[in-house]
């Protein structure tokens, strides 16, 4: 470790992503000692910038909220003078070769693994990778890649642009970044399931009466009207986070943890999943609304947004899994931007305790005595079950209460971005939380049909107002398959 170097680049550095995201995580994992000991940042991209103008830009990001250490500032700028900034373009050979004279000035002579990141639109992915690979791959040591999605637009394209990739890079070279993969909950999730007796027994079409995997964004597009029109919320959110969130929960154990034995996993049951069909979503839209002296916009406000823009910012679906564990649960997934708040979880329906001696003081309403889990990604990461329990006293009166695991509470210390668990994995060859590309076929073929059919069809999304809960239409589909969505029994915490 001493010896070698690693000079990791980031392709597209005055983009938000690699400002607000990458730059930051990079130094999150220099402030922990965990880059090694030599180490240079180049940020690439076409406009003219200093040295000096980067670090500039990338001190702005920083922030020192791992803890409140004394040496924050200083550990700043050690980080900062290692970084440095070549402008090209992301086609030019040329520029790359010059990137490479650069770089091996730094690495003085050592052997070096380098990393680069493509924060850049798909379009120029493979022209980029073209570049990297042949005027600026590591001589004796790795050259990784990361990508960050889209990976295409349907089966078709994504086809493409992997073969396009393969071009030049091995599989084991392309990181595939799916930042759910790198959050705190979803990680937990194998945790929870392989590593407690209490879970695991329970995890099949006996006890679960019906999972739902929800994301919801109380803000809207927020100026990236031009990236989201052409995608939507189904490639956007649902083809990538919240499947492979689904995938994790509804595998088979797998054969290790060894990164080759979970995906074989998450593909066989991504393959085992029926295709969406048009009568298992609904599609919605955010339309502008006025509370009191505040108006919020529409969609289709965006400047950069057709007024007859038919792109859902909103999709609830129902997926079957035809195996022998999940045949006939329902896994409702939703999605949606413009809603009344932030969240993500997943939360399993557990079904009702058979001959329940405590059924009449329950009422009518039998859902209240159903069990929940609740596994909460944002905000304030948390696991709460939901149980049915005595209200202290001398009658008998039950209520439902929660065994709930607050990390705020129990892990005081501030939990890690996504981006520095998945930006560490990259660097020490970690493929576990990167999709592999059969993945991501089995992926595209389960949404591809659907969105041919919603672009084929027009279908009209339903609107709902800003800063509601979504369309009606998600309680019909819900309905339709005897899930009642959202908490069933107390208040949610
Ligand atoms: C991105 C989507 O992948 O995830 C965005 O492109 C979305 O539309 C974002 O806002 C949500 O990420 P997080 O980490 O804020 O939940």
């Amino acid at each position: 470790k001493a010896e070698s170097t690693l000079s990791i680049v980031v392709v597209g550095a005055s983009g938000e992503l690699a400002r607000k995201k990458i730059f930051p995580s990079l130094f999150a994992l220099f402030y922990e000692d965990c880059l090694p000991k030599n180490f240079t940042i180049f940020g690439y991209a076409r406009s003219t910038m200093t040295d000096e103008e980067l670090r500039n830009m990338i001190s702005r990001g920083l922030t020192c909220r791992i803890d409140k250490r004394k040496n924050c500032n200083e550990k700043m700028d050690q980080f900062l003078q290692r970084c440095f900034y070549h402008s090209g373009q992301y086609s030019s050979e040329d520029h790359f070769s010059k990137l490479d004279k650069k770089l091996k000035e730094k690495e003085g002579g050592r052997s070096s693994n380098r990393l680069f990141y493509l924060s850049i639109p798909p379009s120029i992915f493979v022209d980029a990778v073209r570049c990297a690979r042949r005027r600026a791959s590591s001589e004796q040591g790795w050259t990784r890649v990361i990508v960050e999605k889209p990976f295409g637009r349907d089966s078709k394209s994504s086809v493409e642009l992997t073969r396009g990739l393969k071009q030049y890079l091995s599989e084991d070279q392309i990181f595939r970044i799916d930042h759910y993969l790198g959050e705190e909950l979803i990680e937990n999730l194998l945790v929870l399931r392989f590593s407690n007796l209490v879970f695991e027994p329970l995890w099949s079409r006996n006890y679960i009466r019906n999972v739902q995997v929800t994301f919801s964004e109380d803000i809207g597009i927020e100026g990236r009207g031009k990236y989201f029109d052409n995608y939507g919320i189904i490639r956007d959110i649902m083809q990538n986070h919240l499947l492979q969130i689904l995938a994790l929960f509804a595998m088979e154990t797998p054969v290790s943890l060894d990164a080759e034995d979970i995906r074989n996993e998450k593909v066989k049951v991504l393959r085992s999943m029926r295709p969406l069909q048009l009568e298992d979503v609904v599609v919605g839209q955010y339309k502008g609304c006025t509370e009191g002296i505040t108006s919020y916009p529409a969609y289709t406000d965006d400047p950069n947004v057709t007024k007859n823009s038919l792109t859902p910012t909103f999709a609830a679906a129902t997926f079957f899994i035809n195996n022998a564990r999940w045949d006939g649960v329902p896994f409702l997934m939703i999605a949606g931007k413009g809603l009344h708040s932030k969240r993500a979880e997943v939360r399993v329906q557990f079904r009702h305790v058979p001959g329940n001696l405590y059924k009449q003081k329950f009422g009518t309403d039998l859902d209240k005595a159903t069990n929940e889990l609740v596994l909460r990604s944002q905000p304030d990461e948390a696991v709460y079950l939901k149980i049915n329990n005595k209200v202290p006293g001398l009658g008998l009166r039950l209520d439902c209460s929660d065994l709930n695991l607050l990390y705020k509470s129990r892990y005081p210390r501030e939990v890690p971005d996504a981006y520095e668990r998945l930006l560490l994995d990259a660097v020490e060859g970690e493929r576990r939380l990167f999709i592999r590309s059969d993945e991501l076929d089995a992926a595209w073929a389960l949404f591809t049909p659907l969105l041919k059919e919603l672009e084929e069809k027009k279908v009209m999304p339903e609107l709902y107002p800003y800063g509601s809960r979504g369309p009606e239409g998600v309680h019909y589909l819900a309905a339709k398959h005897n899930v009642r969505w959202g908490d069933l029994s107390c208040d949610d915490l």
